[in-house]
């Protein structure tokens, strides 16, 4: 672990940054997914070098070099074979599935989503006139799984499907076994397939990511698959991610709907993901370690110190989703925030109650501590 510093406390306010521009100075921000790590060093290398070209003109639809490596990668992460032809670069996954909603679905239309769920995943029905139909997952108890006889209701004559997998805010990754049967209900009943696979290679232990469109080639010829390296290697402002969709009409499709709305990716976006693809992998590693140590250390700490918050341990993401019902505090994002100055993400703002609430626990351990330690103060002064 001594190669990679992740315990180092960054300044983040000294350039503008939502995580922590949002929030008053004394607010410890724990909301919007993105890490206070440094980047990677082979990223930074590879910007750098890329800056002593002086030239930042258009990047066209992107480097050869870049759709070799996701296809590269694609296989030796999922064993999934793609072309690199089939890869569309853009300037993020949010786009993308805007995008991609646009292109096969029709105002009126269904539009199917899982919930609670990621917000601009909720928002993406009404910016197309779509008709959301929300299907809740099960439980924590039960393991926030998929409620498949509900899905499979919702479905009937949905035009499209909008997967968050892993699962933002639960964390949880489906098994191949639920994908299977997810794939299924919409080929039966004719959705598309939009799966948000952002959080894809932020995943603990012995747990595996599968991508949906790798199950068969007919599940992939109904599918749009949406990454990027952005949350795992913590490059979300460089505004770069990929579509792959093997079916040669579902690709067009897609790309016709672009209107100008979202073309090409940023040239040192491009860059940053090659680097972190082609040589990110051992800090990947060690991150994964850090986090999955947080993760631990997060769920240990609120289990002993506050056994009234209701938390599964996610099999992916740095988010958690905290179940606050038991303390019966009104609105928790307001109280952790106006009470414990910790800022996390509000449960209604991803369909959920606002017993709810999301925190986020890529940073330091110093910093993880203060906030547990802020919480555990503000409930015993209640
Ligand atoms: C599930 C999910 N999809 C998409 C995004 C953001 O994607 P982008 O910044 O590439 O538009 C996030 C960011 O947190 C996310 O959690």
């Amino acid at each position: 672990m001594a190669a990679y510093d992740f315990d180092t406390v960054i300044d983040r306010r000294q350039v503008p940054t939502s995580k922590w521009d949002r929030y008053p100075e004394g607010v410890l921000p724990m909301w919007v997914a993105d890490m206070d790590f440094p980047v990677a060093e082979p990223i930074a290398t590879a910007l750098r070098d890329r800056l002593d070209h002086p030239v930042f003109g258009y990047g066209g639809p992107g480097p050869a070099s870049l759709r070799d490596a996701i296809a590269a990668d694609m296989q030796d992460l999922y064993g999934w074979t793609i072309s690199p032809v089939d890869v569309v670069f853009l300037p993020g996954v949010v786009p993308g599935f805007n995008q991609a909603l646009k292109a096969f679905a029709q105002p009126g239309d269904r539009l199917v989503v899982e919930t609670p769920v990621y917000p601009p995943i909720l928002a993406a029905a009404g910016n197309w006139d779509l008709t959301r139909v929300d299907v809740p997952v099960l439980p924590v108890a039960q393991g926030c799984a998929v409620d498949l006889d509900r899905l499979t209701g919702a479905l009937a004559g949905a035009a499209a499907f909008l997967l968050c997998n892993p699962h933002n805010p639960t964390g949880r990754v489906r098994t191949r076994a639920e994908l299977a049967a997810i794939a299924n209900a919409c080929l039966s009943s004719g959705a598309v397939i939009i799966s948000d696979e952002i959080h894809c290679d932020i995943v603990y232990g012995a747990v595996r990511h599968v991508p949906i469109a790798s199950l068969s080639p007919d599940i992939a010829r109904r599918t749009i698959t949406l990454m990027a390296a952005s949350k795992t290697y913590n490059i979300a402002g460089l505004k770069t991610a990929y579509a792959i969709i093997p079916d040669p009409d579902l690709r067009r499709r897609f790309i016709a709907a672009n209107l100008g709305m979202s073309e090409g990716a940023n040239v040192l976006g491009l860059v940053a993901t090659e680097a972190a693809l082609r040589n990110g992998r051992p800090w990947k590693q060690a991150l994964l370690a850090y986090l999955e140590a947080n993760r631990d250390h997060l769920v240990a700490r609120l289990e002993r110190e506050i056994p009234g918050i209701r938390i599964t341990a996610p099999e992916a993401t740095y988010l958690a989703w905290l179940d606050c019902s038991e303390l019966d505090l009104g609105d928790a994002y307001r109280f952790f925030l106006d009470k414990a100055k910790v800022a996390f993400n509000p449960g209604p703002s991803f369909g959920g109650d606002d017993h709810h609430v999301r925190l986020n626990f890529g940073c330091p351990r110093s910093m993880l501590d203060e906030g547990i330690d802020r919480m555990v103060k503000a409930l015993s002064q209640r």
